[in-house]
Formats: structure tokens, sequence, C-alpha cells
């Protein structure tokens, strides 16, 4: 059994959920998982071994999870990215959309100094919306956004061929249609 066999099949699908005709694909079964959890967050950062990581930013929520662990990896701090309206000190902001719905983001202003190495985190690449606001929130204060790291990627919604084209180095684990 391959690897990423082995660790696609530890993700949940849930039809019709947020909305009709989306499939989610959930991932708190892999979470459950302690092997293919490690193994995950192992595989994540394999390619940056040994690198110079300042930051790890994960997106709300699940981006927390998989982004706190990456971060103890690579000896990083961690930097939230959150829904707005959430964290309390002086923030950017910026709005996105995402394969079922459309929401604004924010981090810290100060969470990142100018030219430190970020990696940033999250579950899933769908149409890239989400990741995008990221990458221009990183960028804005500053950050050299080293790499984007997800579990999943959903080919077909064009999201990982959007980061690239933002010369954003994208590594995914597995694909799903
Ligand atoms: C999901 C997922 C990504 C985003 C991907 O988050 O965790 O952040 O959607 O979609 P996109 O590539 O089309 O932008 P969601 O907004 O559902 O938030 P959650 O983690 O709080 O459930
Ligand atoms: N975020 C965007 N699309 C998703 C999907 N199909 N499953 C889980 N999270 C998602």
């Amino acid at each position: 059994m391959t690897f990423e066999h082995d660790l696609k099949a530890t993700v949940r699908t849930i039809p019709d959920y947020p909305k009709p005709g989306i499939l989610f694909r959930d991932i708190t079964t892999l979470l459950g998982e302690p092997r293919a959890f490690r193994r995950a967050v192992d595989q994540l950062v394999d390619p940056w071994a040994g690198s110079k990581i300042d930051k790890v930013a994960g997106i709300e929520a699940r981006g927390f999870i998989l982004g706190g662990a990456v971060a103890h990896q690579v000896s990083a701090g961690f930097v939230p990215i959150r829904k707005k309206g959430k964290l309390p000190h002086t923030t950017v902001r910026i709005a996105y959309s995402l394969e079922y719905g459309i929401d604004e983001m924010e981090m810290h202003a100060d969470a990142i100094k100018p030219g430190e190495r970020v990696i940033l985190v999250d579950d899933l690449i769908a149409t890239g919306g989400t990741a995008e606001g990221a990458v221009k929130l990183l960028r804005q204060i500053g950050a050299d956004v080293v790499a984007a790291c997800f579990i999943i990627d959903l080919p077909d919604l064009g999201g990982a061929a959007k980061l690239r084209a933002m010369d954003v180095p994208v590594r995914t684990l597995m694909a799903f249609e």
C-alpha cells in the first residue's frame, strides 16, 4: 500500500456539506489516527527540513491544528490568520471567496517582520481563494512566503495553480476530484 493511499484512506467524505453539491473532505478522521497525523505533518515539511523558517502561518480553523504541529516540527513561531473580528491587536484584513462562500480574514500587522521566511499551512486547497488572500496579507506586511502546504488538493478547482502563478511553491500530499 502506498503512503498516499494509506493516508488518503483516513480522510472521510461527507456529501452535501456545508451546502448541496459539495463533497466535504473531512480531515478530523486523519487527525484522530496517531500514525496518520504524524506522517502528514512530517511529509508536509519534508522539503524544508534543515532550512531556516521563521514563522508558520496557519489559516483558521483547520490550519491551526496542522500549522501548530508544523511550527513545532521546524522550530518556527506560529502566526494565526483568523476570520474577521477575532484578533485583539491592530490587524491587516482582506476579503476572499472560497468554494462555498465569501468571508474576510485578518492577521496581526506586527506578527511578522519584513523579510521573515514564512510557510503557509492549511488542510485543503480548493479554489485557492482562501490561500490567495492569506499570501496577499503575508506579503502586505513584508513576509517572504517560502511555500504553502496543504494535506489535500482539489486540482479541478485550480487553487494550487493559482498560487504557483503567484510564485508560491505549493506542497500537497493527496488529491481528490
Ligand atoms: C476550508 C479549508 C480552507 C478553505 C479552502 O476552510 O480549510 O481554508 O476552505 O477553500 P478555497 O481553496 O476554495 O478557498 P473553511 O472556510 O471551511 O473554514 P474552517 O477551517 O473554519 O472550517
Ligand atoms: N474547503 C473548500 N472546499 C472544501 C471541501 N470540498 N472539503 C473540505 N473543505 C473545503
